[in-house]
């Protein structure tokens, strides 16, 4: 089973995702749990190009690779569409040697993210987010997501509690309330239009009642 939780900054998916690994795990089955961008050591690398392109430019730095100039450019919506892909490319057939063995793939986000952050958010054009989702998914899509809602104002409010305890804090997080309004409309349009496979829970209610109920909907779908 492929399982992936989704949501919009702060709605508590790493929380959640590590929970219901644990409790797979209790009731005997192997699990693997990962995340995107990320799951394989390049794809976090290309994770950390995304997020946080001035950290990688000091590391290409050290290595006489980075351009000689301090200023960043900014990352052009396309671009992060396909970096993003390029890393969910990289990892996909990992995923799938993972199902292949039986276990439960759990993960941290996946390719909805990408129609509703660099889609709905950022305005990539939704044949082009459809034709990279393609190409670098080869078809591979969850049995069932979890999408975690909360309002953008209350997510920002925990993404910041977080990071002031080294939570962490990226370029994405950094966007201005509108832009979060955007990814929670662009998630809360593909649950309605794939309501089987993705299912809204109210992030806001305390993190054990969620998970109580994220673990009854796994059970009863595993
Ligand atoms: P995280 O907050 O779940 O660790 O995810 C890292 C960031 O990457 C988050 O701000 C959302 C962003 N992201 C996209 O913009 N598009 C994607 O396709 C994925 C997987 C993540």
């Amino acid at each position: 089973m492929f399982l992936t939780l989704e949501g919009i900054e702060g709605a508590g998916k790493s929380t959640q995702a590590a929970r219901l690994a644990e409790r797979l795990r209790a009731s005997g089955r192997a699990v693997w749990l990962t995340r995107e961008p990320g799951g394989t050591p390049l794809a976090g690398a290309i994770r950390a190009l995304m997020l946080h392109p001035e950290a990688s430019r000091v590391a290409l730095a050290g290595v006489g690779l980075a351009p000689g100039d301090t200023l960043v450019e900014p990352m052009l919506p396309l671009t992060e569409a396909l970096l993003l892909s390029a890393a969910r490319a990289q990892h996909v057939p990992y995923v799938r040697e993972h199902l292949a063995a039986g276990d439960v793939v759990v993960c941290d986000r996946y390719a909805d993210a990408t129609r509703a952050y660099q889609g709905a958010a950022r305005g990539v054009d939704m044949q082009t987010i459809a034709a990279l989702e393609d190409v670098a998914t080869d078809g591979l899509r969850p049995d069932l997501t979890l999408l975690l809602d909360i309002s953008p104002e209350s997510g920002q409010m925990r993404k910041l509690d977080a990071s002031a305890t080294g939570g962490e804090w990226n370029r994405l997080d950094a966007e201005d309330l509108a832009f979060h309004r955007r990814v929670r409309a662009g998630y809360l349009e593909l649950a309605a239009a794939e309501p089987k496979r993705i299912l809204v829970l109210d992030a806001a209610q305390p993190a054990e009642t969620l998970a109580d109920i994220i673990w009854e909907t796994v059970l009863a779908r595993l």
